[in-house]
């Protein structure tokens, strides 16, 4: 196992890359907001071949909850994080405090702009906003060749990619699939906030996604498509739509004529947590 080494503050961390950019080593970074499963190590894994050096921060970050979302419940286990993380190979973890990140109230807003318009961006309003100042912060002190993002969040991977080509970000950005368990459902955080019965019906979510896809290459209309993803979610589980949505990927419109991928994306609520999940599906001709 290489040995990890674990700073708080953006000093130390720049002081740490500085040496190693002095060297010549590229750097390959993994965003996260902890309690890592193995979606987050998939990420560590494409880090590792691509670059020397891998960076992960672990930063639950408040800007990016609304009010009465689940910022004070989002799972947290700084210890059995640093475990994974050296066992996954990365070589710096940063771990820095909201006042190290924040440290005065910043005037400064980012706006995502139409393909926040569906999905999350509408039903967690200003929840992108807050990703792309975290990220953009994030950027700023990581400096990374490479930043890995996973599938299972496609509209913020969408947005970010945008948000880099937009702005000139020095970082390439590479898109990771999903990882699943064994019965289908997406390897997320939140998972663990599921009650016992809830995780077993919360594979009905990827299936119902694999049964939209079907009704995709068949030509079913779009809302018809959306309708029955959501009624087969709504029979075979006790999860309540959030939203199901069928879009052009990755411009997140409802224009579908002039796209290669559509996506049906959706984010169901069961009693304690609310899980989101997609399918891409690419279009013939
Ligand atoms: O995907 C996440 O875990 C977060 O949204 C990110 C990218 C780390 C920003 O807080």
């Amino acid at each position: 196992m290489k040995e990890l080494t674990i700073v708080h503050t953006i000093q130390e961390l720049q002081e740490l890359l500085n040496g190693h950019r002095r060297q010549g080593l590229t750097v390959g970074y993994v965003p996260t907001m902890g309690f890592l499963h193995e979606g987050h190590l998939s990420l560590v894994e494409q880090a590792r071949q691509h670059n020397d050096l891998v960076v992960m921060s672990i930063f639950v970050n408040p800007a990016q909850f609304g009010p009465g979302e689940d910022f004070e419940a989002y799972p947290r286990d700084a210890q059995r994080d640093a475990g994974l993380a050296a066992e996954a190979g990365v070589d710096i973890l940063f771990m820095p405090s909201a006042e190290e990140m924040y440290p005065q109230e910043g005037g400064i807003r980012i706006l995502p702009g139409a393909q926040a318009a569906e999905l999350c961006g509408a039903s967690r309003p200003g929840h992108f906003d807050g990703v792309l100042k975290v990220v953009l912060k994030l950027f700023n002190i990581v400096d990374p060749d490479r930043s890995y993002f996973g599938m299972k969040d496609a509209q913020q991977l969408a947005i970010i990619e945008t948000f880099v080509r937009d702005f000139n970000l020095r970082t390439a950005i590479v898109r990771v699939p999903t990882v699943r368990e064994q019965d289908g459902l997406a390897k997320s955080s939140r998972n663990v906030h599921l009650t016992e019965l809830e995780r077993m019906e919360a594979p009905a979510i990827q299936r119902a996604l694999q049964k939209g896809a079907l009704l995709v290459a068949e030509g079913a209309k779009v809302k018809d498509i959306e309708q029955q993803v959501a009624d087969a979610i709504v029979k075979n589980s006790s999860g309540s739509i959030d939203y199901v949505s069928l879009l052009a990927y990755p411009a997140l419109t409802r224009d579908i004529d002039n796209t290669n991928e559509v996506i049906i994306a959706c984010a169901v609520k069961f009693s304690k947590t609310r899980l989101i999940d997609n399918i891409i599906i690419p279009l013939k001709g």
